[in-house]
């Protein structure tokens, strides 16, 4: 049995691994599809196998004739493997408990289920149950029937193997393995016919020889058919057809009456010759093949039932679209209007390597499209393979927006959407029952939620991790961050498939050997965009055929008074007006206040029919910043929106931001001036990009910038055209032109430089999370880094190892690692670090180490006597230390405030060691001699700031009142808000500061959500800033319940500008929380009403009886 049993199950997993989805085949035939003649098909198979072999060589190749440098490039080398690189360590060493823990995964990827059960039913039963249910599936199902048909009749049985390949091994066949299946069934069994007849009970051989050759026929009549009528269409049919949202109707039409006739010919033959060979068997004598005969018979039956099973479940909705229900593809037409895939969006979905997991970087220009793809393999995550994901994004607002985008998916398929971003996210997340989750994070929360699923060993229960701008990887500490998470992604599951994308790349070699990942570039974009430069009054257009890289391209033709020459040098008059108010059009200007200058002069100067235009539309714009805001009104805004312009930087709270942009997308805003933030997957329209000056601030602009910049011109389904003028001095030319000749900038590994939040932040998370723990294992997890890959061009000094020595070193001295003395090897690589109390306290608290020091001081000095009569003590404690650095007090203001403290708030300020003498001497300019902690004075100032704010609540009058910009004011709050949760987490890994926790839960929802307590619930939904709270308030909706439950359609009635979208936004997102909400409370209920197994009464109860 054992032996049997272990050849079917090798047969099986074999199988396995050759399988990719079923829906995939359909893909990929129904690219066919597309192609006007059935040679095309040929064409098609041609090229897929020019992919797979090319895939093979190394080499970046086209991967279909008609697309634009598109490239694929397999990684090559499997990567843990080469992680040790110093001579004489002991490596590699992955394969650890915790790899062999991952290994059962594999199993869930088994559709065959289990196959150790056995199967009651006769083997001609549940053949008969199997065609009958087979014949009686509802027509729609038919091609998926086909194939198991096809397969059943033909293929396998035609060479007398014993397995009966189902719907969902044909599945798994590639798209272009799929068409080689049919002419060559040997790709997938492993075993000679011999070696399987001679196990077989003689029962059986009458049928399979009978079979064999009525198979033969079939398959003859098969090839007839192809070849006969049309070769396009077999395939068509073989696969499923909606794969591709628009299909050729007639194609299909005559297919599918093809296959209708070889259906029933195929289903009657197969049934008769069952029959016959069944009733042949009984009445003949059985002749003793195997002594294993009755087990072989139920191996056969389970493998039937296997595919029974498989056959039922291709009977429900899931599939159709790329392996996903075709409810996905209705909701893309709903949400998103897209109807149709990019030709290089299927190419890439029907990858290869993407069919096999394999790790992907693909990069397309800005505007290609990228987005989707990654969708729809999550939802193929999510949906199919049921896993978890996580969605990494550079910005809160992009997160927010993802969420809210997503959430409608999430309601309608059934999976959760949860927020990382700011101080929202659990850690570890819920443990979902039944559905799955849909991380969508920023970068750092992104990393602090793997850390946590790491710790408790659930980090294989993430299937993918999606990162989208994947070149932030080599900017500064946040780009540290990514790598961290990613390396720890890559050493600690092997299971977990990771995808990045972004629109500038250049060394894709060093990332894709980082990532072990393949790589698919394409030059595809929907929107055609024209590149310019503007030198005075001439246009060159960029050409990269010139010889310089620029054409000639016109003369600025607009007449200038003398008054406009001077105040308008760039002419960005004749620019801007040569677009709006029609279409619309970006300013980039390097900095925020240009922004706002830029928008007046432009306002200054236009004609007044500008006011005409939307004139309603921008009243009521003005009217709603207005009641966003409090009844104020930026004085800016107020000038420039009634000529639909506005500027955008992040001087503007976020309520404000949203509007302008609601604004803008609806082309009642017909011009923003803006700095680079809006550069990054921003999807705003615009006609035309101006870029006003080749500087970002006082820095000379980089390719990237630039590139990101302009990409935001011309966004599919909303312009047809997109144009791009980068603005130039003279002096600035040979600049310029080496700018947009040269390539994209590399990205390069950011550990090393950012010390303190990259390499001893990792190393401490390592020994944290006990990933590795000694020098050889850790330096074995360095080699694998971006930094480790990088590590000739970036280490000159000194080497990896000795950065690795010293890094450990000098968190030893710290006090956050210990030497472990109990080990017991002599080799110093093998003594294992522990991390000391205040090391998990900071790696918990995810505090940068340049400062978990004075943190731990200042809270353990609060300890003393800390003042609770009111908040500033604690504000004080989460002010976050990098925020002081860049404050520059009005000792004025930072005097008057002073004056105004209460006794109690006075007694902070002498607690933290800041004297309202000193901070008198400053406001009067008078010279200090002794000698004051300026880091400390400056944290109390901004404490001041988030102090008031808490109690006013109106960032307008705390930005009046302090004299900063109100953006400011805002990021400081979230930035505090963001702090708060990270000394909460410090304090609860350390005993002595347990006072401060229940404290730090409350504060941090306070700074959360600085707003009336009565708006916090509505707040809580993604997308719902303070302003349109209250709206939603004062019109009745109060609660979470009320949000979720809303009609759309009422509300847009209801709520003063708002769209059909934002409405159906918030209500979905708002069902999501709720969901997700209620969801943990069954968690909790269930949790609370389990009996536990160790009871002593049931025990002893148990034990009378
Ligand atoms: N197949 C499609 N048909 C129509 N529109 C599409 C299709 N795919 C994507 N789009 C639309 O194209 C726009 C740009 O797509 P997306 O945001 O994914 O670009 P991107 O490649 O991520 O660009 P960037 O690098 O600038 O972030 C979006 O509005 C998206 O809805
Ligand atoms: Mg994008």
């Amino acid at each position: 049995m054992d032996e049997n049993g272990s050849r079917i199950r090798r047969r099986v997993s074999y199988r396995k691994r050759t399988r990719p989805s079923l829906e995939s085949i359909g893909a990929v035939c129904t690219a066919a599809e597309h192609e006007p003649a059935p040679e095309n098909v040929d064409e098609e198979e041609m090229v897929a196998g020019s992919r797979r072999r090319k895939t093979l060589d190394l080499q970046p190749v086209e991967v279909r004739p008609l697309l634009l440098e598109s490239h694929v490039i397999p990684y090559p080398v499997p990567h843990f493997h080469d992680w040790g690189k110093h001579p004489g360590l002991l490596l590699p060493r992955m394969p650890t408990e915790k790899r062999v823990r991952d290994q059962p995964y594999d199993s869930e990827e088994d559709m065959f289920g289990d196959y150790d059960s056995f199967a009651e039913n006769s083997l001609l039963h549940q053949i008969d149950d199997l065609e009958q249910k087979y014949i009686h599936l509802p027509e729609q199902k038919k091609q998926d029937k086909d194939l198991a048909t096809k397969v059943l009749s033909s293929g396998h049985i035609e060479d007398n193997k014993l397995s009966i390949p189902v719907v969902g091994e044909s599945a798994v066949l590639k798209d272009n393995e799929h068409t080689m299946n049919l002419s060559e069934p040997k790709d997938v069994t492993v075993e000679s016919e011999m070696d399987l007849l001679y196990d077989v009970p003689s029962s059986q051989v009458l049928f399979f020889e009978n079979l064999h050759n009525s198979s033969n026929n079939l398959s003859n009549h098969f090839t007839k058919g192809r070849d006969g009528n049309s070769s396009s269409c077999q395939a068509l049919n073989e696969a499923l057809p909606h794969s591709q949202m628009e299909l050729p109707q007639q194609n299909d039409k005559s297919c599918s009456k093809v296959q209708t006739s070889a259906d029933v010919t195929r289903r009657r033959s197969l049934k008769d010759h069952l029959k016959s060979a069944m009733t042949g068997n009984a009445k003949a004598q059985t002749a003793v093949f195997s002594k294993t005969k009755q087990l072989q018979e139920t191996l056969i039956s389970e493998e039937i039932n296997v595919a029974k099973k498989a056959l039922e479940s291709s009977s429900d909705d899931r599939g159709p679209f790329y392996s996903l229900p075709s409810k996905v593809k209705d909701l893309y037409v709903q949400f998103k209007g897209i109807e149709k895939l990019y030709e290089w969006q299927h190419t890439c979905l029907t990858l290869n390597s993407v069919q096999e997991r394999k790790n992907l970087i693909y990069s397309l220009p800005t505007s290609g499209g990228k987005t989707l793809v990654a969708e729809i393999l999550m939802l193929q995550e999510l949906l199919c393979r049921r896993k978890d994901v996580l969605m990494i994004l550079p910005y809160v607002a992009i997160v927010q927006e993802k969420i809210s985008g997503l959430s409608v998916f999430g309601v309608e398929l059934g999976f959760f959407v949860e927020e990382y971003a700011g101080s929202k996210g659990r850690f570890p997340p819920i443990k979902r029952r039944e559905k799955k989750s849909l991380y969508i994070a920023t970068i750092e929360k992104g990393h602090s939620l793997v850390n946590s699923l790491i710790e408790t060993e659930r980090i294989s229960s993430l299937g993918l991790v999606v990162v989208d701008e994947l070149h932030m990887i080599g900017e500064g500490s946040r780009g540290a961050i990514l790598e961290m998470t990613l390396a720890k992604i890559l050493y600690t599951s092997k299971t977990t498939h990771i995808i990045g994308m972004s629109a500038t790349l250049n060394n894709v070699k060093d990332l894709q050997e980082f990532l072990q990942a393949e790589y698919y570039s394409n030059q595809f974009r929907p929107v055609e965009l024209k590149e310019y430069l503007k030198i005075n009054d001439k246009i060159y257009e960029v050409n990269s055929k010139a010889e310089n890289g620029i054409t000639f391209s016109r003369l600025l033709n607009y007449k200038y008074s003398d008054t406009l020459k001077r105040v308008d040098p760039d002419h960005l008059i004749a620019l801007v007006t040569e677009v709006i108010p029609n279409y619309s059009c970006l300013v980039f200007c390097p900095t925020k206040k240009n922004c706002e200058n830029v928008a007046e002069m432009i306002c200054r100067f236009l004609n007044k029919d500008y006011l005409k235009h939307k004139e309603k539309e921008k009243c009521e714009v003005i009217k709603n910043l207005k009641s966003i805001s409090g009844g104020n009104l930026c004085p800016v805004l107020r000038r420039t929106v009634p000529y639909g312009v506005a500027y955008h930087h992040s001087g503007l709270t976020s309520d404000e931001r949203k509007l302008l942009e609601e604004a803008y997308s609806t082309g009642v805003l017909c011009l923003f001036t803006c700095t680079s933030t809006l550069a990054a997957g921003v999807n705003l329209p615009a006609r035309r990009v101006i870029v006003r000056a080749p500087y970002v601030a006082k820095e000379f602009l980089k390719k990237n910038q630039y590139k990101q910049m302009i990409g935001r011109a011309g966004r599919a389904g909303i312009d047809t055209v997109g144009e791009s003028i980068l603005i130039l001095q003279e002096k600035d030319k040979p600049q310029v032109l080496e700018l947009i000749n040269s390539p994209l900038e590399n990205c390069y590994s950011h550990l090393l430089q950012e010390i303190t939040k990259g390499i001893q932040t990792l190393f401490l998370s390592l020994i944290g999370l006990k990933i590795a723990t000694n020098l050889r294992d850790i330096y074995h997890f360095m080699s694998g880094t971006f930094l480790g890959i990088q590590e000739k061009i970036l280490l000159k000094e000194k080497s990896l190892w000795e950065i690795t020595e010293e890094s450990l070193q000098c968190l030893t001295d710290k006090g956050l690692l210990q030497r472990d003395s109990a080990t017991n090897s002599e080799e110093e690589i093998q003594h294992n670090f522990r991390i000391t109390n205040l090391g998990r306290a900071s790696f918990k608290g995810m505090i940068d180490l340049a400062y978990c020091d004075i943190l731990y001081r200042d809270l353990k000095k609060g300890l003393e006597g800390l003042v609770l009569e009111n908040l500033l003590h604690l504000v004080y404690l989460t002010t976050p230390y990098d925020m002081v650095l860049q404050c520059n007090p009005d000792w004025m203001i930072y005097f008057r405030q002073f004056g105004q403290l209460s006794p109690a708030e006075q007694k902070v300020a002498a607690l933290v060691g800041v004297s309202e003498s000193f901070i008198g001497k400053k406001a009067s300019g008078q010279a200090i001699k002794k000698k004051v902690d300026k880091d400390i004075v400056n944290r109390l100032y901004l404490s001041f700031i988030l102090y008031t704010l808490l109690k006013e609540t109106n960032i307008w009058s705390v930005s009046e009142k302090f004299n900063m910009p109100r953006g400011y004011i805002q990021s400081l709050l979230t930035g505090a808000a963001s702090f708060s949760s990270c000394v909460l987490h410090f304090c609860e890994e350390l005993e002595e500061l347990w006072v401060y926790r229940a404290l730090l839960v409350e504060l941090t929802k306070k700074l959360t959500y600085c707003v009336k307590a009565e708006l916090i619930p509505l707040m809580e939904v993604t997308g719902v800033l303070e302003g349109r709270a209250k709206q939603l308030y004062n019109a009745g909706y109060k609660s979470l319940m009320h949000l979720a439950n809303a009609n759309p359609e009422v509300l847009i009635k209801t709520i003063a500008h708002l769209s059909r979208r934002q409405a159906k936004q918030i209500v979905s997102s708002a069902k999501m929380l709720l969901n997700e909400k209620a969801e943990a409370l069954r968690e909790e209920v269930e949790e609370l009403l389990r009996l536990p197994s160790d009871i002593p009464d049931m025990a002893a109860s148990m034990e009378k009886a």
